[in-house]
C-alpha cells in the first residue's frame, strides 16, 4: 500500500474515532443504569443484572461488550466487574463524573443538547432550549433533582480552585461585596472567612438561595452574610462596593448579559466595582466549553475586548484583568463617571 493511502486511512480511522457517538452514550447510559456502581466486587451475571434494572438482557451483553472493549469492566469467570479504570466511574468516586454523564442529571441532560449544535450554531441561539421546550434554568426550576445536581456540580467544580481565587486578588479592600448569582455560597463564604471586615451579600433563586445560607452558616460567616432569594434581573441589594460576576455573564446572550450588568451598576456605589470572574475567551478559556456554553445557553465566553464593548454600554470601564487559576480571570471595573 502506498504510504499516502495508509495515512489517508489513518486519518479516517482517527476522525471516525472522534467523530462516533456510540461511545460517550455508552458511556452516559452506564452510568445511568448505574452499572458501575453495580459491577464492583467479583462479577455479575447478565441476566441477573438485567433483571435487576428491568432492561434486555440481550441488549445488555453488547452494551457490556462494548465497555469491556473500552477497558471500563472485564469479563470474569462469574460475569462483568469493573476494572481500576471503570470504578472511576462509580457514584462515590468523588469526581464529578456521575453529574456529567449521568442522563437525568443537570450535567449529562445539557450535554444532549450537543445533538442540537447545528441549530445552535446556524441561529447562534441554545440547542438545549429547542431540545427540551425550555431553557436550561427554567428546566432546573421544574426538575428539583436538575437544580440539586447542578448546584452540586457548580460547587464541585470550584473545590480546589476557590484557594487560588481568593488568593490571588485583594477582596480585603471591600467594605461589602454582593455575589450575583452566588450558586450554594461557597466562594462568598472563603472571601468573608479569610477577610473578617469583610461583609457578603448573595442573590440567587430559591432553592439555591436557602442553600447558600446553610453554607454560611457551616463556614462560621454568618453573622456577615446576608442572603436574597431573587433574580438578578430584577433590583439588586444597593450600595454595595462591590458586585460579584462569577461565571454568569458567559451562560448569557448579550440581551441578558446587558440587563445583569444594569442592575450591577445600577446598585453599586459610585466609588465601586464590578468584578467578573470567567473563563475569557483567548486567554483562558477552553473551545469545547466555549461551545457547551452556546448549546446549552446561547452565552460564550467572551474575549477581553467584547466585556470592554459589553461594560462601556454602562458607563463601565475595564481597570484590570487577573489570571486568577487555569482556566479563570477576573476583570475589575469601575464607573467612568464616579460622580
Ligand atoms: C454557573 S452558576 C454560577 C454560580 C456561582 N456564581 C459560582 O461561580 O459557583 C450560575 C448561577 O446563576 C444563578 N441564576 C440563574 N438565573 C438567575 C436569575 N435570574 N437570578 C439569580 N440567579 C440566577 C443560578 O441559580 C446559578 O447559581
Amino acid at each position: 500500500m502506498p504510504p499516502s493511502t495508509f495515512v489517508n486511512e489513518h486519518n479516517v480511522a482517527t476522525i471516525r474515532n472522534l467523530a462516533g457517538l456510540a461511545t460517550p452514550m455508552a458511556l452516559r447510559v452506564a452510568v445511568t443504569l448505574g452499572l458501575p456502581d453495580r459491577l464492583r466486587g467479583d462479577g455479575a451475571a447478565v441476566e441477573q443484572v438485567a433483571t435487576e434494572l428491568n432492561v434486555s438482557p440481550v441488549a445488555l451483553e453488547l452494551l457490556l461488550g462494548h465497555l469491556a472493549a473500552l477497558g471500563i469492566i472485564e469479563r470474569a469467570s462469574t460475569g462483568y466487574r469493573n476494572t481500576d479504570y471503570g470504578a472511576t466511574l462509580c457514584s462515590d468516586a468523588g469526581n464529578g463524573l456521575t453529574n456529567f454523564l449521568h442522563l437525568d442529571m443537570a450535567g449529562g441532560r445539557a450535554e444532549l443538547a450537543f445533538v442540537e449544535l447545528l441549530y445552535s450554531v446556524t441561529t447562534g441561539d441554545a440547542g438545549y432550549s429547542r431540545r427540551y421546550g425550555r431553557d436550561f434554568w427554567a428546566d432546573l426550576a421544574r426538575y428539583p433533582r436538575l437544580r440539586e445536581s447542578f448546584d452540586q456540580q457548580m460547587t464541585h467544580r470550584f473545590r480546589e480552585q476557590i484557594p487560588q481565587i481568593v488568593g490571588g486578588y485583594d477582596w480585603g479592600r471591600f467594605s461589602t461585596i454582593v455575589d450575583v448569582g452566588g450558586g450554594h455560597g461557597t466562594l462568598l463564604a472563603a472571601i468573608l472567612a479569610a477577610h473578617p471586615r469583610v461583609r457578603g451579600h448573595l442573590v440567587d433563586l430559591e432553592p439555591t438561595a436557602t442553600e447558600a445560607g446553610r453554607t454560611f452558616g457551616a463556614h462560621h460567616v454568618e453573622d456577615r452574610a446576608q442572603v436574597t432569594a431573587g433574580s438578578f434581573f430584577d433590583p439588586l441589594p444597593e450600595g454595595a462596593q462591590a458586585y460579584l460576576l462569577c461565571d454568569i455573564l458567559h451562560d448569557w446572550g448579550d440581551e441578558h448579559a446587558h440587563r445583569i450588568l444594569g442592575r450591577c451598576v445600577e446598585a453599586v456605589r459610585p466609588t465601586g466595582r464590578v468584578l467578573v470572574i470567567e473563563p475569557v475567551g483567548g486567554r483562558r478559556a477552553e473551545t469545547e466549553f466555549d461551545l457547551a456554553m452556546l448549546v446549552i445557553f446561547g452565552g460564550r465566553e467572551r474575549r477581553v475586548d467584547e466585556f470592554r464593548t459589553l461594560a462601556s454600554a454602562h458607563g463601565l470601564v475595564l481597570d484590570t484583568v487577573t489570571d486568577l487559576t487555569d482556566q479563570r480571570c477576573l476583570l475589575e471595573f469601575r464607573l467612568a463617571d464616579p460622580s
